[in-house]
């Protein structure tokens, strides 16, 4: 059985991949600042560990991550998910909220880093997920402050593959589409393809089953998402803008 080591497990994809993890018979440290979610979430299990931490605070998580170690044992597998979504109009710019994506989802998932690499490095093996999304591959429509993170997630992900792979420790980027979730409660649109957190919680621990460093779903979904990456810049505002309401001159 292995230890699986799991941030924003309080809501969402986070918790259902937690309660799919513990039910399977694994060790589980879940990570997230509400501390009654993480509790309910882990109870009933001997192998939990609840970690009620902020991931921007560097040193809380370090500390958490070897509190953890110290529980449960080395971390075989880190799936790193916090993370939030605020839509954003770029006609009215606010370089606060940008920076709180950034240092949320990007500085929450290098921060834990440092501790479980070392881990991970000591023991020789290990599975690192950092969780990004569709739209870190291209610009899209309200996602100024949220898509330039998810985009960085997958870059750091590719660099540290160089180093860290031939070392035994398997990197793999996350990226979802819609998921039915808290973050994306907030969209006043209609998501194609939405799926449950348990369906996104099914794809992410099969796709860390197999050889893959990218895990994309729903299938169909992500495979139109990564046509639109190809197309020339003018017909992509073009085509994008005009399925999203957001027409292009
Ligand atoms: N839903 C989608 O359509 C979708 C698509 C692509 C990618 N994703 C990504 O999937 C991941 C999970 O999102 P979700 O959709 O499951 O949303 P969610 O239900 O809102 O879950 C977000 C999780 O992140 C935690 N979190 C947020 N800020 C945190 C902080 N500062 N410190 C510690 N934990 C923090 C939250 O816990 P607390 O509030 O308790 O701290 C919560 O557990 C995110 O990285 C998101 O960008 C989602």
């Amino acid at each position: 059985m292995s230890h699986y080591f799991i941030t924003g497990a309080s809501s969402g994809i986070g918790a259902a991949l937690a309660k799919k993890c513990l039910a399977a018979g694994n060790s589980v440290t879940a990570v997230a600042r509400r501390a009654d979610r993480l509790a309910a979430l882990g109870e009933g299990h001997d192998g939990f560990h609840a970690a009620a931490c902020d991931v921007t605070d560097a040193a809380a998580l370090a500390k958490s991550i070897r509190k953890s170690i110290a529980k449960l044992g080395g971390i075989d597998c880190a799936i790193l998910n916090a993370g939030m979504y605020e839509p954003q109009d770029s006609t009215a710019i606010d370089p606060s909220i940008y920076a709180r994506h950034m240092d949320v989802n990007y500085m929450g998932v290098v921060n834990a880093l440092p501790s479980i690499v070392d881990n991970m490095l000591e023991s020789g093996r290990g599975q690192l997920a950092i969780v990004s999304s569709v739209a870190g591959w291209r610009g899209l429509p309200r996602a100024a402050a949220y898509g330039p993170t998810k985009a960085a997630l997958i870059s750091l992900a590719e660099s540290m593959t160089f180093d860290l792979a031939p070392r035994g420790i398997d990197i793999k980027v996350i990226c979802p589409g819609f998921v039915d979730t808290e973050s994306t409660a907030v969209n006043d649109y209609e998501m194609p393809h939405l799926i449950s957190a348990e369906t996104a919680a099914d794809e992410i621990l099969a796709g860390l089953k197999t050889d893959r460093f990218l895990i994309k779903f729903p299938r169909k979904f992500a495979r139109s998402m990564n046509m639109l990456r190809w197309l020339p810049d003018r017909t992509y505002f073009r085509l994008v803008g005009a399925r999203t309401g957001f027409p292009q001159r």
